[in-house]
């Protein structure tokens, strides 16, 4: 192994099949592959991931995932170091299916074998695309997961808050549905609220009043759909300015929220006066402009580098997990524990379990 560490990474834990070889060497990380086969249409009939269809087709496209991965990575499995595979959290039957296939391939081959927390592959990617110094906090925005941490070690997150209800990229695939527009919504309503009128509705900013980093979306979601409700009533059906100024004052609301709760996650975390002050973004929702650049001011006003890794590396996939398996194989934390399949894994063990669990399973 020496200066160079090879590790194979599996993901299964929700509605992509993915594998990934990842390579560090003389310090700098270099993603040799990264294959992701999706779900998307396999539930898009159901407006949701159905639980049973996805760990049928993870346990069917694991194989072929791992193929492809070394094929494309032009390694075998001789080359390897480790495997790391995604223990939880996440839907039970896709996380069983990635770490059996990884237990068959480690038997196979006498390779170590490590479990990683799904939500520790997405906080580690900033160290693996730019390098980032712990610790370093970190906002992870998804369709399952809305947590702020800050990021001590590879083993070490402190969970400073969290969503209570919806994670917001659900909630923007709520309001796509209520509006008819399509799936993902994400871009669908960002494209709209380019065309919109923010302040037209005056929608809630929910959980403002509260101290503390927690954040609620779910009551953001009714009063959009109260308010399409109304414009309904009153003229027999929504305008296309309706649609975009519906679409223009949810964001706002969002991107309002979100920047309020990372203005006072950042206060807790430089009063620890961190050496290299970060702030950095994961999940399908870091990719809204809106919500990014707000982000980005925030940072350069509190004097804190800003970082979004490349959408592809912020969304779920395999080479994040290789990643984590890597930092974990360094500091020789390698817990055999950590291979059970766990549906509900909190990064932070010592705080309290997020309620909740979304349409993509369980969030923490
Ligand atoms: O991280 P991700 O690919 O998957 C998981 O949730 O695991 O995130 C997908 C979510 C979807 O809910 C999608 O609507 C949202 O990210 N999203 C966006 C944008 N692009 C994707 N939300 C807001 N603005 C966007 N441009
Ligand atoms: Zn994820």
């Amino acid at each position: 192994m020496g200066d160079t560490i090879t590790i194979l990474g599996l993901e299964s834990s929700c509605d992509d099949t993915a594998a990934a070889v990842v390579r560090l060497s003389a310090g700098k990380a270099r993603i040799l592959s990264s294959v992701i086969i999706g779900q998307t249409a396999l539930h898009a009939p159901f407006g949701g991931v159905v639980p049973e269809i996805a760990a049928r087709a993870h346990a069917e496209k694991i194989d072929l995932c791992v193929e492809r991965a070394l094929s494309e990575a032009a390694c075998d499995l001789a080359g390897l170091d480790a495997i790391a595979v995604t223990s939880g959290p996440g839907l039970i039957g896709g996380v069983l299916a990635g770490v059996m296939c990884a237990r068959g391939i480690a038997a196979a081959t006498g390779l170590p074998l490590i479990g990683i927390n799904h939500l520790a592959g997405h906080a580690l990617t900033p160290r693996m695309t730019d390098g980032l110094g712990f610790p370093y906090l970190m906002l992870l925005v998804s369709g399952g997961h809305c947590q702020f941490l800050i990021v001590e070690a590879p083993d070490r997150f402190s969970r400073l808050g969290g969503t209570i209800d919806d994670a917001p990229g659900e909630a923007f695939d709520k309001i796509a549905k209520i509006l008819g527009l399509p799936q993902p919504g994400g871009p669908a309503v960002e494209a709209e609220a380019r065309r919109g009128t923010a302040d037209r509705f005056g929608f809630p900013r929910p959980l403002l009043d509260r101290a503390g980093c927690d954040l609620s979306f779910s009551g953001l979601k009714t009063a959009v759909l109260r308010a399409r409700d109304a414009v309904v009533a009153e003229k027999g059906g929504i305008t296309e300015t309706d649609r975009a100024d519906l679409c223009a004052g949810f964001q706002a609301a969002v991107a309002d929220v979100l920047v309020e709760k990372s203005r006072r996650a950042l206060e807790s975390y430089l009063s620890s006066s961190p050496a290299e002050p970060a702030l950095a973004v994961a999940g399908g929702v870091a990719a809204n402009r809106t919500i990014r650049d707000r982000l980005s001011e925030l940072c350069h006003e509190r004097g804190v580098r800003f970082v979004a890794p490349p959408l592809a590396l912020c969304t779920d996939n395999a080479a994040m997990i290789a990643w984590a398996g890597i930092e974990r194989l360094r500091i020789g934390s390698v817990e055999p524990g950590d291979l059970v399949a766990r549906p509900r894994w909190p990064l932070d063990e010592r705080r309290p379990a997020i309620l909740g669990s979304g349409k993509k399973g369980a969030k923490a």
